[in-house]
């Protein structure tokens, strides 16, 4: 069986993507999740790329000691310094260099012929491993690019001291086949490339993101980057889950396995989508919500009969949790401590005390809690982790709110926000009722927060169940954009302390007033 690593990028190409940008801490919870979900490299940033980049990857780097820790760089030196400033802590750190090699990309976007690409991948990859031992040359478009110019540029940068050659799909434009057949020349032409990883970067404009990776791996790629739930530019990378469980599934074919503890797929999904508000479409292959949801009655009645008959996987094995009434309004700390431990969540104890007032009050609304309840209330956890310039910013909390609404009538809200023990209280008219709660929360506090979008969702079943909502609002002051997200029964609720955790991220990137 051959092991093949995971080299994730969530947190750099995925995090690219419109609508997935992720804040410090956010990014240090989600590079934890990825250490405990066994992947072997964590593409944090791209470090030249700002300042909030370039400090999210040091603190990644000191985060996730278990995984190497990758920047991105150009080929150029300032790129590659401030990319090994950002990783040099890492107690496993790599350097990505790349550049494209395809004709369209180095004439009009490089402006360089196919000599100066060649003679500056062997300056700049040399010059990146007199700094580090493991560097990685990513050739950028190398499926569109000329098969003989792109082995001499993999054998240059091989000469030069690059560990892994990286193979993207830049613009998704491949099949399998034709990436399949790729991987297999360049390990006939590329000089040096025994002992050296070959890595494949596959995006998914056309939908062949993670059939070209395992193409790619079934030729003898021995290194698969993607990205949890697949997100990333465009139409996304390829999916980690898809790939992991496609290996994981189907041996007998690929011979190869990966390091992933596929027990925290569903966790790490999960917790993806609850950061960036992005939601997981319901048909999404192994953690969509339909993904083992069995409706035709022959398939019910075969899978009573014997699940192997239309599951072709446990859904235990990725770590879904089973939707059994757990708990209920007199459960204690104790019970709740390990109900939470049964689904793979370890708290600390005054994130558990903070999780238990919410289980609480989430228990007098509803009369049974369930796996999902429980998975929200976590997920939801007020922070969960706190940067040093976090904690010196006082955060707005939700301290009570009434509406009046319906047809012919004004719509009228009151809403009482805390802000560092000061209390402020207000009331306004708007459009609708939320519309009225968002102009008092920007009123208290002086700011002009703009509301670009907003959903509601039902995130467990039932009448009573817990809705979340999600808001993207946008500073009038920056343009910046930031996600905000609440949970409750009561979904004005939720709406409002969504938006107030939108509005606490705004001051936390320190357009605090
Ligand atoms: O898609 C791509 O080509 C990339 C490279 C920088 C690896 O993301
Ligand atoms: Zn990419």
């Amino acid at each position: 069986m051959n092991k093949v690593k995971i080299f994730d990028t969530t947190l750099r190409d995925g995090e690219q993507s419109p609508g997935c940008s992720m804040n410090l801490s956010e990014k240090i919870v989600m590079a934890r999740q990825l250490e405990k979900l066994g992947v072997d490299i964590i593409e944090a940033g791209f470090a030249i790329a700002s300042p909030m980049d370039f400090k999210s990857i040091q603190a990644i780097a000191q985060s996730a000691p278990n995984c190497v820790i990758a920047s991105l760089a150009r080929c150029n030196k300032l790129d590659i310094d401030t990319a090994w400033e950002a990783v040099k802590d890492a107690k496993k750190p790599r350097i990505h260099v790349f550049i494209a090699t395809s004709d369209v990309h180095m004439k009009y976007k490089l402006r360089m012929n196919p000599e100066q690409v060649l003679q500056t991948i062997t300056e700049m990859v040399s010059y990146a491993k007199s700094k580090c031992n493991d560097i990685e040359f990513s050739a950028e478009d190398a499926s569109r690019s000329d098969r003989e110019f792109l082995a001499k540029c993999f054998s240059n940068a091989i000469a030069a001291g690059a560990t892994t050659i990286n193979v993207p799909d830049t613009v998704g434009y491949s099949t399998p086949q034709e990436m399949g057949e790729l991987i297999s020349y360049l390990r006939e032409h590329v000089e040096g490339i025994n002992g050296v990883d070959i890595s494949v970067h596959c995006h998914n404009d056309l939908g062949m993101g993670v059939a070209n990776s395992l193409a790619c791996v079934k030729a003898g790629a021995t290194q698969v980057e993607c990205t949890v739930n697949g997100i990333g530019e465009r139409a996304g990378n390829a999916s980690l889950e898809e790939i992991v469980m496609a290996l994981r599934t189907r041996k007998d074919f690929y011979e190869a396995d990966t390091n992933i503890n596929t027990l925290e797929i569903y966790k790490s999904s999960r917790l993806l989508s609850n950061i960036t508000g992005v939601p997981i479409s319901p048909t999404k292959p192994i953690v969509g919500a339909n993904a083992f949801a069995h409706e035709a009655g022959i398939h019910q009645h075969g899978m009573i009969t014997n699940a192997q008959t239309y599951e072709i996987m446990n859904p235990d094995e990725i770590g879904i949790p089973h939707r059994a009434l757990v708990l209920g309004k007199h459960s204690g700390k104790h019970a709740l401590r390990e109900r939470l431990e049964t689904m793979g969540y370890e708290i600390p104890d005054e994130e558990l005390e903070d999780i238990f007032t919410r289980f609480k009050k989430l228990a007098d609304a509803k009369k049974v809690i369930t796996s999902s309840d429980l998975e929200a209330l976590t997920l939801h956890r007020s922070k969960i982790v706190k940067t040093d310039d976090e904690n010196n910013v006082p955060l707005c909390q939700l301290v009570s709110h009434s509406i009046t609404s319906g047809s012919d009538i004004p719509k009228i809200s009151y809403v009482k926000i805390k802000r560092d023990d000061k209390v402020m209280e207000g009331v306004e008219a708007g459009a609708g009722p939320l519309d009225a709660a968002f102009k008092v929360v920007n009123r208290l506090l002086g700011i002009e927060a703009r509301l670009e979008d907003f959903s509601v969702r039902a995130v467990t079943e039932g009448e009573d169940s817990i809705g979340e909502a999600v808001v993207k609002i946008s500073s009038s002051a920056t343009g910046e954009m930031y996600t905000g997200s609440g949970i409750s029964t009561d979904i004005v609720e939720a709406s409002l302390q969504a938006y107030l955790n939108g509005v606490n991220k705004m001051f936390e990137a320190g357009e605090s007033r």
